[in-house]
């Protein structure tokens, strides 16, 4: 990670929370948090059944060298906005009580930034990808008016949006998306910890998530909208989706088949995602990747197991840019689901939010 300095002359690192601190989104922004160059992780809530204890007898770590002994030995904390003093809280709760814990800490003047469902689809609360369309951001504003909240909530995408969308955003702003078809092979991890049952998921298939399929459709609407007059107009091109679970630990791959207002050959397709930066005011970004989107030539990838940690989790791969004859072209999307598709993803919209200046009261 680079280091850049603290934006807008502040002086000290900004404390936040996390919420949904032991699961597997909350322990990936532990270890996006533990050294931060802007942000001080200062506290860690869950539920009741983890509240009181230390955090390491209360998280099954799931991957890599855990944190500092510092960060295992803290004591977890409830989901309360009197509770937590944090100004910044990222969410990494259960969407069966993300809405009413969300709104809680909104209320109480808390800048939240959830993972969750709940709040994604509310035409005043931006759903954010911050490289494709971090001016979504201005939604803020008009949700604090509309809600008498001095917080805010700001949320990020779907995992399988997310990845979709950042491998689609240069095509869609060029060319213009007319229909698109995809089909998803989604990471275990995507269920959370434990998941899904091992019996249930080694050496198998499963051909359908609960809800996962509208909420891929939706979202990736309003992902792709437009920003005009303190609304999203969302996209309006026609989506079809399958969603399937597979046995591969982290990262989701999607194969999809994308008609054009304006068809481009793949050549053309593949120079247009090669060229693309994405939304100028990420640049420089402390968790953006270089390259958030890279275009391989090889003909056997993206593969989960060689390219999920592409710019550390953070890069989505495309590769097999083809003709279709069907609609116009195919083309294969992975990325790190707990990361692009989830903490990082969420960490990224609030160094945006920091350098935009909306955190300054924070
Ligand atoms: N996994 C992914 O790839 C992914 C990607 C994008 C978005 N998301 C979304 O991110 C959120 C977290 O997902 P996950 O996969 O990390 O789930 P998870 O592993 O099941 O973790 C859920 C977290 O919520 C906490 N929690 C549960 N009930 C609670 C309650 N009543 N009060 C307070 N905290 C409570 C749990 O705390 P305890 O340990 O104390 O029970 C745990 O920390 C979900 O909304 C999910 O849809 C996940």
């Amino acid at each position: 990670m680079k280091t850049p300095a603290l934006p807008r002359k502040r002086k000290a690192k900004w404390p936040v929370a996390v919420l949904g601190a032991t699961g597997a989104v909350g322990q990936m922004f532990v270890r996006l948090l533990a050294d931060h160059p802007w942000f001080e992780l200062r506290e860690l809530a869950a539920s009741e059944r983890s509240a009181g204890k230390k955090y390491g007898d209360v998280t099954r770590w799931l991957e890599g060298a855990p944190p500092p002994a510092a960060v295992m030995s803290r004591r977890v904390i409830a989901c309360d906005p009197g509770v937590v003093t944090a100004p910044i809280v990222f969410s990494a709760l259960d969407a069966t009580v993300a809405g009413e814990v969300e709104a809680a800490f909104a209320h109480a003047g808390k800048f939240v930034l959830s993972n969750a469902k709940n709040f994604r689809m509310e035409p005043d609360v931006p759903l954010v990808i911050p490289e494709v369309n971090g001016d979504h951001l201005a939604l803020i504003d008009g949700q604090r008016r509309k809600r008498g909240w001095s917080g805010a909530i700001v949320t990020n995408a779907n995992c399988s949006a997310t990845v979709a969308v950042v491998a689609l955003a240069p095509l869609h702003q060029k060319f213009g998306i007319k229909q698109l078809f995809l089909s998803t092979m989604q990471a275990v991890s995507g269920a959370g910890y434990p998941g899904v049952p091992s019996l249930d998921i080694l050496g198998n298939v499963i051909p359908y998530i609960a809800d996962e399929e509208p909420k891929l459709e939706r979202e990736m609407l309003k992902l792709l909208g437009a920003y005009a007059d303190g609304e999203i107009i969302d996209a309006t091109f026609k989506v079809s989706a399958h969603t399937n679970r597979v046995p591969v630990e982290h990262g989701h791959t999607i194969c999809m088949t994308i008609g054009f207002e304006e068809k481009p050959t793949p050549e053309a397709a593949i120079q247009t995602m090669r060229e693309w930066k994405g939304f100028a005011a990420t640049e420089g970004l402390p968790t953006r990747p270089e390259h958030p989107l890279v275009v391989t030539d090889a003909l056997d990838r993206p593969q989960p197991k060689r390219d999920v940690s592409a710019g550390g989790g953070m890069t989505v791969t495309v590769g097999r840019v083809r003709r279709d004859a069907v609609l116009d072209l195919r083309m294969v999307a992975l990325g790190h689901n707990t990361v692009r598709g989830a903490a990082g993803g969420s960490v990224l919209n609030a160094e945006l939010l920091a350098v935009n200046g909306a955190l300054d009261s924070a």
